[in-house]
């Protein structure tokens, strides 16, 4: 049954083998086992043997997404050119290709933070198997656009050398942990959430109740409730900084809230706790993960987000049967060992204030610098030092301007970076004195544009650029604007400049276009014989106090009168504003039908022949269409545990068939009885999640779930390929000769050939319509 196959082929290129090698023992060995499993996982699927959904959702979980490609074309603005790509052959590429497409690569960054040593990582490897562009996200991550599978254990090793993983990036599964770039520098927070939020993170990676979600889990971490670097009230599952008196005694803790979520349908996150200690955090988080897993919709993706099971619920229900569960949790060391070193963290600045030049006055004339320290620089709560945005276009950051930015960052504040959900990064810990040089230096490398949180900075989802989903160009959208604004903003009044706009390419509202003053999400209309790219526009979103309300569709506008749509909103802001009115008040006082009426001629589409530039979409030559919208992949289809403790079985397999070949056999023995066990492992999971590691107890339970009730009886076969595994287990490993040792590993695939059967049984038995 099994081909010859050997350690060679499972690693691809050569240069993959390079790395392998070469990087071997220089990352935690949980990850390299994982990176290896991963790549045997890949070849298992080129082979043919494990299926499309599955192998989809695993490399999800590794943070490789299909991208859309436009069928392997690209127009250039003359003419469809063909993108040179490599690839293994006949395999097609395109929107809905779910294997050998470009893709794109997420990388988690735990609360944003970066490293220069990083940045280079990061600069090198965009600019050897993608585009040379980091794309800062709007949970920030870094994304790596058309990259090649047979890459990707390359770039997570190379990764994971630097302490970054890319597991559990997408999927569903505990995204990245996010926290505010400027916690711990900001004045206003209670305490840096900086360590707690990193405590979060290694805590949920990999950790065993997260691996059976019917969707994605995003927790967040603020340092204070009045303003929205933190964003908790999107989240799944927030927390914001707080402290309290309890005995006498000064208490770190967090207001925590769960159920909050965007998406097609935006649900703001519901109090949990006033008050929870920081000791219990992890433990509530663990509770919460449980009965996520346990009582939330699986099968209905559309409902499948904590938020729907917060709602049915409500929130009393919920939080008591988190305390029950809480309460039966046995106790995990790691809650302890996590927690405690979070009080000696501490950033410290490459420079003291006193060491650096004084602050020179900015030479006369030198506008464009004094415009850039009023929008991208903020004094600490640190006196002497300040921190600065580096604005990013579009959140794109080139290999060159990263690996110069790295310079710069070891040059002026050492490794103190952070991305940030504006699609930004902050340089924290700038002595006073560097500042005219700093900005010098990052104006070299074009990175010292300013509008840093103003209307200029605008936020924008892949969209149509990258995105399968995409309708609308939210990319193109926002480059239009941004240049646009950026032009009037000197004169434009300060109201307006400090608006907020986020533009997502469809409903999914991956640009967070709910908690914008101006939100627009594509949408597309039918005019005459033709399809027309469009945007909704949102308005009234509030996102300070952590995105504290969702903004309310008014209008669909053509994409390409948004520009003009921005401006008469400016306009009418700034003549019926009463007093110093926010926008938000100013966009309730004003009735919906009203702001309709006054946008109505903009919701106009010219004929095409009077004006086809209303037929092709902003950063596009090429006519609308939407017929290559293809199949999403936020998350992959929900994968039972039990499909994962197959494919892990096949995966154990065939290491087996590894070591069969390079004539270690009691290993190849021992390896086929552990498939066995983990295939049957696989089994008991679907009624039992927390069955145990060891085979003896795994044999234990497979017997009595699946042998005394016969649920794991063949028809013909009945008990034999169970009887394999009892077998196995009785005999062990050693003093097998060759022909014995084939025997076992042919005893293991039909094993878990069974398994696969009686799984197949069992979920076709479960989905049947009842009589
Ligand atoms: C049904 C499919 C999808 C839904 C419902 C969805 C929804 C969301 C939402 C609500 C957010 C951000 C706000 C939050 O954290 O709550 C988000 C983030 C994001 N989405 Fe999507 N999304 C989908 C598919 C996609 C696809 C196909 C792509 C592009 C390939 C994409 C790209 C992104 C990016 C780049 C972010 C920032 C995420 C991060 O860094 O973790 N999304 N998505
Ligand atoms: S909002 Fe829509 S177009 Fe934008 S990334 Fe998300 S799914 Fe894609």
């Amino acid at each position: 049954m099994t081909g010859q196959v050997s350690q060679k082929e499972i690693s691809g290129s050569e240069s993959a083998k390079l790395w392998k090698r070469c990087l071997s023992g220089k990352m935690p060995p949980s990850w390299e086992k994982e990176i290896g499993d991963f790549e045997t996982e890949m070849f298992l699927k080129k082979q043919g043997k494990i299926e499309d959904k599955v192998f989809a959702e695993t490399r999800l979980r590794r943070g490789v997404y299909g991208q859309r490609y436009d069928n392997g074309k690209r127009h250039d603005g003359k003419e469809d050119r063909p993108i040179p790509y490599p690839t293994l052959g006949k395999l097609s590429k395109g929107p809905m290709t779910e294997w050998d497409a470009p893709g794109m690569q997420r990388i988690k960054i735990p609360w944003g933070g970066l490293n220069p040593d990083q940045m280079d990582v990061l600069a090198d490897l965009a600019e050897e198997y993608s585009d040379s562009i980091c794309h800062v996200t709007t949970r920030q991550d870094i994304q790596l656009h058309y990259v090649h599978i047979e890459d990707t254990p390359s770039i997570f090793r190379r990764l994971a050398a630097m302490g970054i993983t890319t597991r559990e990036a997408c999927g569903n599964s505990v995204r990245n942990v996010t926290a505010c770039p400027i916690a711990g520098v900001c004045s206003e927070a209670a305490f840096d959430v900086t360590p707690y939020a990193d405590a979060m993170f290694r805590f949920a990676l990999a950790h065993p109740d997260i691996q059976d979600f019917g969707r994605k889990f995003k927790i967040a971490f603020s340092g204070c409730k009045n303003n929205p670097c933190g964003l908790v009230t999107i989240h799944d599952m927030g927390y914001i900084a707080a402290k309290k008196i309890v005995d006498g005694v000064e208490k770190k803790g967090f207001e925590m809230v769960v159920g909050g979520g965007l998406g097609p349908l935006p649900y703001q996150a519901k109090l949990f706790s006033e008050f929870i200690p920081v000791e219990e955090m992890l433990p509530l988080a663990q509770a919460v993960w449980r009965i996520y897993a346990r009582y939330g919709e699986k099968k209905k993706r559309n409902r499948a987000r904590i938020k729907f099971l917060v709602a049915d619920w409500g929130i009393e229900k919920f939080k008591q049967m988190v305390m029950d569960e809480r309460a039966k949790l046995p106790v995990d060391p790691r809650w302890k060992e996590l927690i405690s070193p979070v009080e000696k963290y501490e950033e410290r600045p490459l420079k003291t204030p006193s060491a650096t030049r004084p602050l020179t006055p900015s030479p006369q004339g030198r506008g464009d610098y004094e415009r850039w320290l009023k929008t991208n620089v903020r004094p600490q709560r640190q006196e002497g030092y300040y921190l600065v945005v580096v604005s990013l276009p579009l959140g794109d950051i080139t290999s060159n301007q990263m690996r110069d930015l790295a310079a710069i960052a070891r040059k002026y504040i050492r490794d103190t970076v952070r991305t940030t959900v504006e699609q930004n990064i902050v340089l924290r810990w700038v002595a006073e004195g560097d500042l005219p040089a700093l900005y010098d230096d990052l104006k070299k490398i074009d990175l010292a544009q300013p509008f840093a949180g103003t209307i200029v900075d605008i936020t924008a989802c892949p969209g149509t650029d990258t995105c399968k989903l995409g309708v609308s160009s939210s990319r193109g959208l926002a480059g239009e604007l941004r240049t646009r604004l950026a032009e009037k903003s000197v004169q434009m009044n300060e109201a307006v400049r400090n608006l907020h706009i986020k533009i997502s390419g469809c409903f999914n509202s991956c640009g967070q276009h709910h908690i914008a003053d101006i939100g627009f999400y594509g949408v597309s209309r039918k005019v005459g014989n033709y399809v027309v790219p469009h945007f909704q526009l949102i308005l009234g979103g509030q996102w300070t106090e952590n995105a504290a309300s969702y903004g309310m569709a008014v209008v669909g506008i053509p994409s390409k009168n948004i520009p003009a749509v921005v401006d008469r909103l400016g306009e009418m802001y700034v003549k019926g504003r009463q007093g110093d009115e926010k926008f938000q008040a100013f966009i309730q006082r004003v009735e919906k039908i009203q702001l309709k009426k006054a946008l109505e001629d903009l919701t106009v589409v010219p004929s095409h022949d009077e004006n086809p530039s209303f037929y092709v979409d902003w950063g596009d030559v090429r006519e609308y269409t939407i017929s290559d919208i293809g199949k999403g992949e936020c998350a992959g289809e929900v994968v039972s545990l039990t499909d994962f403790g197959l494919k892990a079985a096949d995966r154990e397999l065939f290491e087996a068939q590894v070591q069969f070949e390079a004539g270690n056999l009691e290993k190849t023995a021992s390896l086929a009885f552990h498939a066995m066990a983990t295939a049957a492992q696989g089994l008991i999971k679907g009624q039992n999640p927390d069955v145990s590691n060891d085979p003896e107890k795994i044999i234990i339970e497979f017997k009595t779930r699946f042998c005394d009730t016969e649920i794991f009886y063949d028809r013909f076969a009945r008990d034999q390929f169970a009887n394999y595994l009892f077998r196995a287990q009785a005999e062990g490993p050693a003093g097998l000769n060759k022909e014995k040792t084939q025997q076992r590993i042919e005893e293991a695939q039909l094993f878990i050939d069974a398994a696969y059967n009686c799984h197949a049984r069992m979920s076709m038995e479960q989905t049947s319509p009842l009589p």
